[in-house]
């Protein structure tokens, strides 16, 4: 597993509402060992106090550029010196309108100007603000200087309006923290990932959904992009953001799913892998009604006729423009490792990572959960890869994925 050990963050917390997200940020640059020092502007001060900045990162926070003792004691030169990627999340447009023109009006902007290493940066703003064409200009001129971005990506904003310019999920942010300092296995490799329940409907007000969080497909998504595969998400309606720089498709049902499916495929005839993590319905209504259903007086409960729904993960791996590498999920109430090699075959797919949904395992619930144990069932037989968070997951998964796939050229490569 990658950590940060011996890497020094600068974190530049400037003004927004999304300033709050910046102290998980900490938290968990911190946790993958890494080294964080953080600058506060007088903007981000506003949303989050030094002392939890301080707190969390257990360094000195640095908000004043005119600070006798700061300066004496570190100065504003060292502190980009003394890091290894400078950081700027929320990065306000006004940060970066002032990066753009060169200003230094203010710690962060000095410390910017006087920069000599590698800069991320995670717009948040109103999304008229993204959208305006200043805005976009100064994206274009940091970008032509080599400053990477994460996000920001589409949906509520704290102002009540909706749109473009919510700063990226701090674990979005810290995959690109990660593909900065570590190789990029998947870059030119293209994926395609299903995730979350379907919900298939009954009348115009009624559905038949599951419990499916879609917290593993999207950690998955997230994971493969970081190490550099450009990625299609096709999800299910889920309680979660898009994570950034993942191109992702909404859809409600099976039928919806498939057909978002085999668009990417047809668009993308090369794709390298195929992930489904989807928590499909087997069935649909076989009569969805136009009209919602009435309950009236003496009459008995209706009977719903289903019907049986496409089998998505099936459709994909006897596709005729097949991806390299198919994976599917076997979630399993019983005789977890007979039922998971029995659907390999049936599936046709290559790899499946089996988990345990019983509700007794470990008593504790596992559809929404953070963690998940799975194994890896192949040709070779069964891992068992324990029990661990999502997020660690999909990062094992990505790994495996890349080793396969770069083994299976060198493979090609020597016939
Ligand atoms: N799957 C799919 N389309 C379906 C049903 C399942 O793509 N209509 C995929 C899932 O995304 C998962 C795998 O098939 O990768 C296994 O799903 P699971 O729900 O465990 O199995 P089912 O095929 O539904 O079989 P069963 O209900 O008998 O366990």
């Amino acid at each position: 597993m990658q950590t940060l050990e011996n890497k020094s963050i600068l974190l530049i917390i400037s003004g927004g509402i999304a300033a709050y997200k910046s102290l998980e940020l900490i938290r968990l640059i911190r946790k993958s060992g890494g080294n964080v020092r953080c600058i506060l502007t007088k903007g981000g001060e506003q949303f989050v106090t030094p002392l939890s900045v301080s707190a969390l990162s257990e360094q000195h926070v640095y908000t004043d550029l005119w600070s006798l003792k700061d300066e004496t004691e570190m100065g504003h030169i060292r502190l980009s010196r003394e890091a290894d990627l400078i950081v700027i999340a929320p990065a306000s447009a006004n940060l970066l309108a002032q990066m753009a023109n060169g200003l230094a009006q203010d710690l962060a902007s000095t410390t910017l100007l006087a920069a000599d290493k590698p800069i991320l940066i995670a717009p948040a703003m109103n999304h008229q603000m993204w959208d305006n064409p200043a805005t976009q200009k100064n994206l274009k001129t940091l970008e032509t200087r080599g400053i990477k971005q994460v996000g920001p990506t589409k949906g509520d904003m704290a102002c009540g309006e909706h749109g473009m310019g919510r700063m990226a999920e701090p674990e979005d942010i810290m995959n690109a923290i990660n593909s900065f300092f570590f190789e990029r296995p998947l870059s030119g490799y293209s994926a395609l990932i299903s995730s979350g329940p379907t919900v298939e409907p009954l009348d115009p007000g009624r559905f038949i959904g599951n419990r499916s969080s879609g917290k593993q497909g999207r950690a998955i998504a997230a994971a493969l992009s970081s190490a550099g595969a450009n990625v299609t998400l096709v999800t299910g309606p889920v309680a979660l953001t898009d994570p950034a720089g993942v191109n992702t498709i909404h859809v409600e049902t099976a039928t919806q799913m498939l057909a978002a499916c085999e668009s990417a495929i047809e668009t993308d005839p090369k794709l390298d892998i195929a992930i489904c993590a989807a928590a499909v319905s087997d069935w649909r209504a076989k009569d969805a009604q136009d009209q919602k259903i009435k309950k009236r007086d003496g009459e008995t409960a209706p009977t719903i006729s289903f019907t049986e729904n496409p089998d998505i993960l099936r459709a994909i791996a006897n596709h005729k423009h097949r991806p390299t590498l198919v994976v599917g999920f076997a979630a399993e109430t019983e005789n977890l490792l007979d039922n998971a090699k029995a659907k390999l075959s049936r599936k046709g797919c290559d790899w499946v990572l089996a988990n345990d949904v019983s509700a007794a395992q470990d008593n504790q619930k596992v559809f929404g959960a953070d963690e998940n144990h799975v194994y890896l069932i192949n040709e070779n037989g069964v891992d068992d890869w324990g029990k661990s968070s999502k997020t660690a997951i999909a990062i094992k998964l990505a790994e495996h994925i890349a080793q396969h796939l770069q083994q299976d050229e060198q493979k090609h490569a020597a016939e």
